[in-house]
């Protein structure tokens, strides 16, 4: 069984991409094969400053490894150093229908908000389909968000195999533990594009600084207040330790205490919980020269694999040399 998903290096890291996806991939590293890989070439749709680019896949690929993802049980690789994939790309897109593409979310979205899109935004499902179907996938982890593209990865797998004969193997989709929705510091959902992200990495003092300021309800100190309903409780229960939460969340049921307190105790967790971590990293962005083994090994498993792939869907859609073995 092989366990397969791909994370976007658009930005640095946050608890939302932790809590509710890289925590969750590297807990699966041990159950299955598991290839991770950073989707550079999707990530190209949104970040075209070349610089950022790479320094944002560099980012994604040490915080990975500092979080746990363990080369020896995981595959991590990096998805244009697998050129096979985009040639899969080409070898799915001459039998995928417009319509098929024309109703997925993220170009549907861009155009009714009156943007022009580029092919590569409308293509994005395809591309993620030959990442999937590549390596013979059988499980891909992915948040709901995703489910649509796993779901054209399968018609188009389905279709490539009733025309040409069985080539791809069925991958199916996992989803996400969807109770892990993380809030901003503003209690809407955490994600770049709001700007209310707590970074995994970002300096612990300047972190003290944001939580310190994240919004809270204004009722008065002495009403007791439902600890689950709220969003400073839900960022806390996150990082604490049971015995931590429950105490938190008795305080909430009681009244009497000040947000401050809670925002304290929401820093002070914060920090030890990504301790480890946190130096884990400084040790690895210290030796670019292992992350680039670590990023070339994992290439080399994932190409041979690839390369089978390829192999197969070339001679069953007739663009291998007659007499290529
Ligand atoms: P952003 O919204 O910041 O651009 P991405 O879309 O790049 O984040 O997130 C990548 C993955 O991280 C998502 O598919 C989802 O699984 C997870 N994720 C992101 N934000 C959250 C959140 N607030 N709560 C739970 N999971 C999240
Ligand atoms: N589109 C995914 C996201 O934004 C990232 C991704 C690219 C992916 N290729 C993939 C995920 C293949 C799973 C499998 O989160």
């Amino acid at each position: 069984m092989r366990v397969l998903s791909g994370i976007q290096p658009t930005g640095r890291f946050h608890w939302g991409n932790y809590f509710g996806a890289i925590h969750q991939y590297i807990q699966l590293q041990h159950e299955d094969a598991a290839f991770y890989f950073i989707a550079n070439l999707h990530a190209l749709t949104t970040v075209r400053e070349p610089e950022v680019l790479q320094h944002y896949t560099q980012d994604a690929a040490i915080d990975l490894l500092a979080l746990g993802l363990d080369p020896d049980h995981a595959v991590l690789f990096m998805q244009s150093d697998i050129p096979e994939v985009s040639e899969l790309t080409w070898l799915l897109l001459t039998g995928t229908p417009m319509g098929l593409l024309e109703r997925c979310h993220a170009y549907k979205d861009k155009k009714a908000r009156g943007l022009s899109a580029d092919a590569g935004l409308f293509n994005y499902p395809v591309l993620m389909a030959a990442d999937i179907l590549a390596y013979d996938s059988d499980t891909v982890p992915v948040g709901a968000d995703q489910l649509q593209h796993i779901e054209v990865c399968r018609d188009l797998a389905v279709s490539f195999n009733h025309h040409y004969g069985d080539v791809f193997q069925m991958p199916k989709a996992k989803i996400l533990d969807a109770s892990a929705k993380v809030p901003g510091v503003d209690g809407e959902k955490m994600s770049k594009s709001y700007n209310n992200t707590l970074e995994l990495f970002e300096d612990p003092k300047a972190q003290r600084k944001k939580i310190m300021r994240i919004t809270t309800d204004s009722r008065p100190m002495e009403e007791p207040k439902e600890p689950e309903s709220d969003h400073l409780y839900q960022l806390f229960s996150l990082v604490a330790s049971d015995a931590e939460r429950e105490e938190m969340a008795a305080l909430y049921r009681q009244g009497g205490f000040g947000y401050g307190e809670v925002k304290k105790a929401l820093a002070d967790a914060a920090e030890s919980y990504f301790a480890q971590a946190r130096a884990c990293r400084e040790e690895w962005a210290a030796a670019p020269d292992r992350v680039e083994q670590v990023l070339g090994d994992g290439a080399a498993v994932a190409r041979k694999v690839a390369g089978d792939v390829l192999k197969r869907a070339s001679a069953a859609c007739g663009t291998a040399r007659i007499g290529s073995k």
